[in-house]
């Protein structure tokens, strides 16, 4: 007999039980969340919130979409909770509470939007199971809507937030953007936060560069066609990034933890930095140690957005591969190790998820 056959210690059968059982549920709240982000990718949250308990069809033809596929989806929302169906009158019914997450216009934050990550994780599972073999890295071009999807997800938590409570927290920042000062905005996507700002203030001068070319002439396209002529975009690959005091703010959401090496990145924003100038970074608020993280918000997502994209296209740059939970307190410690002084941390309320830092140079 086989040591491993002596060593067999049976499981506890209830507790068996009750772990696959939540196995199962883990599978339903999946397969809802892709469902989620195919109703908000359709429009149907926002075609049923204004709706009272409503038959399939009439959902399905406000939506301009085929009735069988959207009866399918329902059954989904019915069945995992979101919307409430009658079969008497074969009618479904999102309710208002259940709205103020789901739509566009959502008062507590659209969180359809993140089902969306969800969704594209199973869309790159054979590259992502290749690269378990290869340990080789991705480049975004290799992510479906990858920039559409970010865009939306930082237009809610920085670029609708950023006069009311981000830019406050650079004391002073406001006036001297008022007053007209150099701004560049690091890693900048599609540019919503920073077509925002220039906007807002008309004196001021904003740069945005970015890696991708796409998200560069989506940026370029949108301020052009508002005719702003204070904000331009660049695609520039910010590996090895030199250009010494040029501005006096400098701001990067959600763009640290995937570059080759945070470090130099860090680094080289600092030296770009006029003296005194000021660096607003947003990043994943997530420790840096596992065992912190297991009731962070949205933990799992995280560290599977970070498996899937994040460390990957790090990588791919023949990076470090950070990955998504790199920490605050990694960092926090590059912010020092550049030589920034001041550095204030801050959490705020609309956005757990992440971690905002104020630094000067
Ligand atoms: C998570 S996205 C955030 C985008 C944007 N800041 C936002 O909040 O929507 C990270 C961005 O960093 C850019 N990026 C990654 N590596 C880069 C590099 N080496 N040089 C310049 N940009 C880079 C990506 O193209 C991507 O747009």
């Amino acid at each position: 007999m086989s040591s491993a056959v002596t060593n067999f210690i049976a499981p506890d059968q209830g507790q068996a039980e009750a772990f696959a059982e939540r196995i199962m549920g883990l599978l339903n709240a999946g397969a809802v969340s892709v469902m989620i982000s195919i109703g908000h990718r359709a429009g149907l949250f926002d075609v049923l919130a204004g709706l009272p308990p409503t038959s399939s069809a009439e959902i399905a033809e406000r939506a301009g979409m085929a009735e069988r596929y959207v009866r399918e989806w329902l059954a989904v929302m019915v069945t995992g909770g979101l919307v409430t169906y009658e079969p008497q009158t074969q009618s479904y019914h999102l309710l208002p509470e259940h709205a103020a997450c789901l739509t566009r216009d959502a008062v507590l934050g659209n969180l359809a939007v993140y089902g969306q990550h969800v969704a594209i994780m199973g869309a790159m599972q054979e590259e992502i199971l290749d690269r378990f073999h290869s340990g080789e890295g991705m480049v975004y071009g290799d992510y479906p809507c990858f920039h559409q999807i970010m865009a939306e997800d930082s237009n809610q938590t920085v670029t609708g937030q950023l006069f009311d409570t981000i830019l406050p927290l650079a004391e002073g920042v406001e006036a001297r953007l008022e007053e007209g000062i150099d701004v560049l905005d690091a890693g900048c996507g599609r540019g919503s936060a920073l077509t925002a700002m220039a906007r807002q203030f008309p004196r001021s001068r904003f740069l945005g560069y970015d890696l991708c070319a796409d998200a560069i002439d989506h940026a370029s396209f949108v301020a052009g066609k508002e005719g702003l002529e204070n904000v331009r975009f660049e695609v520039r690959d910010l590996t090895g990034y030199d250009e010494k005091a040029r501005f006096d703010f400098i701001t990067s959401f959600d763009a640290v933890h995937d570059q080759k090496d945070p470090q130099a990145l860090i680094q080289s924003l600092h030296d770009a930095l006029k003296p005194g100038g000021i660096y607003l970074m947003q990043d994943i608020g997530g420790s840096a140690r596992l065992e912190n993280n297991l009731d962070f918000p949205m933990a799992s997502l995280l560290y599977a957005v970070s498996c899937v994209h994040c460390m990957p296209v790090s990588l791919g740059q023949g990076g470090k591969g950070l990955g998504t939970m790199w920490g605050w307190e990694t960092a926090e410690a590059m912010l020092k190790a550049a030589g920034f002084r001041e550095i204030q941390r801050h959490v705020l309320p609309h956005d757990p998820m992440n971690v905002w830092f104020v630094s000067r140079a």
